[in-house]
């Protein structure tokens, strides 16, 4: 770990005089490699133990104290406001601003300017995955209050990351975005902490070559101009949930923090291994389940064996059918399909055999969708 200073207990917002910290989650973004997903879909909603990206997010940001958080959406904004709706339900009061397009990370700052006001806040990436969540850094930056902290995390290939150099004391002394020739190995991610110096930072940049206004040129501003930028080390788990394999593993991960629960019906002739969750009304008939595996509400599974590592939605049916290591979305049915694994499948899509009769196999399939089929 880089040094930091950690403070004791929580006392953080407004109640004990400290300071107030908001939040800004960002749901935008065209989501092009989690296609085709995302083009019925925003990828911040691809649910992972069965809740969306974004709720696991929302989740850790209430956790680190913030309770008003502007949401930055783009094209999907309605299915985004009707899955978290007011906030409420998450113990949060949530403001969507709009985007019309996305223009970086910088430019969601810039236009969430008048709900921040001059207040400290966290912006967390919306299909960022950590275990652990934020609280613990969020008490590290209000002992401390530098212009920004940011949270690092070590990785072999960090070239699809912002990159940070990092001093002994843990402070930052460069930032690069993407390099190819990377300068370290300590990728930045999803969840910066900042104080009002950033407002200058983002209006005083211009776009990056890819044409946008990128959060680690606004960050590497404050620290040409010698001002306080700190990174803490993150050593757990960390994921952006933002294509295929990171959306599995994602998944993996938040399945091994699952515990038994039963709330659906089970015959007695199914075998059930391990932490399973069966959600009310789902049905599991002469099938077997090794956990971790969750199954959504009434969803029905029959003959089928089902897991690890695998969530099932609402209103599925997969029945004489094997699939491990996978997400299934609602509504979908697998039917007479043994040993899939590695799989997404996505809502309401349908899998079954060729008829015998059939040339070969027969594929409907969305655009910029995968199959990879034994002929
Ligand atoms: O995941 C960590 C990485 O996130 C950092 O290491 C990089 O420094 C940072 O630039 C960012 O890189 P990505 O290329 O992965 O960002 P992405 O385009 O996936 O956007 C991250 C989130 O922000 C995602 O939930 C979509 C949302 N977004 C993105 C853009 C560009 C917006 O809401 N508006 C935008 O304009």
């Amino acid at each position: 770990m880089l040094p930091v200073s950690l403070v004791a207990g929580s006392a953080w917002i407004g109640s004990e005089g400290i300071t107030t910290m908001k939040a800004l989650v960002l749901s935008g973004g065209m989501g092009t490699r989690l296609r085709p997903f995302t083009h019925s879909m925003p990828k911040q909603l691809m649910p992972i133990a069965n809740r969306p990206v974004v709720e696991h997010v929302l989740d850790d940001v209430r956790r680190a104290g913030a309770v008003d958080v502007g949401v930055v959406v783009g094209d999907h904004a309605e299915e985004i406001e009707r899955a978290v709706g007011d906030g409420s339900r998450l113990g949060l009061r949530l403001t969507y601003l709009r985007q019309d397009a996305p223009l970086g990370l910088a430019h969601c700052v810039l236009l969430a300017r008048d709900f921040l006001g001059d207040d400290d806040f966290l912006m967390y990436l919306g299909d960022n995955i950590l275990s652990d969540g934020v609280a613990g850094m969020a008490r590290a930056f209000a002992a401390d209050r530098p212009d920004v902290q940011l949270a690092v995390h070590r990785v072999p290939d960090p070239r699809e990351f912002g990159v940070a150099v990092v001093g002994d004391d843990g402070t930052v002394l460069r930032m690069e975005e993407k390099p190819q020739d990377p300068p370290g190995d300590l990728a930045v991610m999803g969840a910066y902490f900042f104080t009002s110096a950033i407002h200058e930072a983002v209006a005083a940049i211009r776009p990056s070559p890819r044409g946008e206004l990128e959060i680690t040129d606004a960050i590497q501003w404050l620290v040409s101009a010698g001002r306080p930028v700190r990174a803490v080390e993150h050593t757990g788990f960390w994921q952006d949930a933002g294509d295929i394999p990171g959306v599995l593993r994602c998944n993996r991960w938040a399945l091994d923090g699952t515990r038994r629960e039963i709330r659906g019906w089970v015959d007695e002739s199914s075998v059930l291994n391990g932490p399973v969750v069966v959600e009310p009304g789902a049905r599991i008939v002469r099938s077997r389940i090794d956990g971790p595996v969750i199954v959504g509400a009434r969803t029905v599974i029959e003959d089928g064996h089902v897991g690890p590592h695998t969530s099932v939605g609402r209103d599925c049916v997969i029945r004489r059918s094997g699939i491990a290591d996978s997400i299934v979305l609602d509504d979908a049915e697998l039917v007479g399909v043994p040993g899939l694994h590695s799989s997404i499948i996505g809502r309401s899509a349908s899998v079954r055999p060729t008829d015998t009769s059939a040339l070969g196999p027969s594929l409907v399939i969305g655009d910029h969708g995968r199959a990879e089929v034994r002929i």
